[in-house]
């Protein structure tokens, strides 16, 4: 069955995933997007594996629900601990994680390859057991940026606290030489003008968002799902709880308005 104008599904904890929106709308500009964003029990990043796994589990249903034609896990958390569970669940159609897009990003231009995270991705050591297996060669340094995901969801994008606390979490990493560093979580793009100013010029910022959404690309496109109208896609937002900053910094960060923001419980 022709699936095309169905849309697709993006989740994430919370706002973090907007990042991979805004690299879908840039990239396939005319398919519908379904975003989740489960602002009422984020963060994620510092829960159990168990809780993790139930969380997604819900909101991947949620997504079935709305039709959607394929996957994006806009969530580098639930990538390192629950990308089976959505595999499985999800069928036949495509699962698209972060996680591999941002492994094979970095490997393609890296091989002193820095990585910040939450500290459950970084505690999983899924980015550097992927990368180790593209390019065994490759040097990967973790720093856990527990801090970031709070003020991103705060609104502190640019702000003189978050310098701090940037430049503390990255001192380390700068003492190996890297020189590309992994955003290993979607909400640091939202933070990256920060980042770039004090890695400087000499490390590569690695977006994981623009990698998944080629990735996505050619899954649809090998399928022959690949939306063929001409007009602009449909963007709805769900969210767990009141959208207040989800509206502003999501309308700042995307350049657009939000028109259908909805409030749903998954439980
Ligand atoms: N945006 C999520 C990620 O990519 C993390 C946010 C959270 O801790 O819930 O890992």
């Amino acid at each position: 069955m022709n699936k095309q104008s169905q849309p697709i599904g993006v989740f994430d904890s919370g706002i973090g995933g907007l990042s991979v929106v805004k690299s879908l709308i840039e990239q396939l500009p005319n398919e519908n997007i379904i975003y989740f964003g489960d602002i009422a029990r984020i963060p994620y990043g510092t829960k159990s594996i168990a809780t993790i796994q139930k969380f997604t589990e819900q909101t991947v249903k949620f997504l079935l629900k709305q039709n959607v034609k394929a996957i994006i896990i806009a969530c580098n958390t639930i990538s390192a601990v629950a990308k089976d569970t959505v595999i499985q669940l999800a069928g036949d159609i495509p699962v698209i994680d972060v996680i591999s897009a941002g492994a094979k990003a970095a490997t393609n231009i890296s091989k002193q390859i820095g990585i910040i995270a939450t500290p459950a991705t970084i505690n999983s050591n899924a980015y550097p057991t992927v990368i180790k297996n593209i390019s065994p060669e490759a040097k990967t340094y973790s720093q856990a940026c527990a801090l970031f995901v709070p003020m991103v969801e705060e609104g502190f994008i640019q702000h003189p606290a978050l310098e701090l606390v940037a430049a503390e979490y990255l001192e380390n990493l700068m003492a190996h030489d890297i020189d590309s560093l992994v955003l290993g979580c979607t909400h640091y793009p939202l933070i990256k003008q920060t980042i770039a100013k004090i890695l400087g010029v000499n490390v590569q910022i690695i977006d994981p968002a623009i990698t998944a959404c080629e990735q996505l690309k050619h899954a649809l496109s090998q399928d022959n799902n690949l939306n063929v109208s001409d007009k602009q896609g449909v963007y709805k937002y769900f969210v767990t709880d009141v959208a207040v900053k989800f509206q502003q910094i999501g309308e700042m960060f995307l350049n657009r308005p939000m028109t259908h923001i909805e409030i749903v419980n998954v439980e």
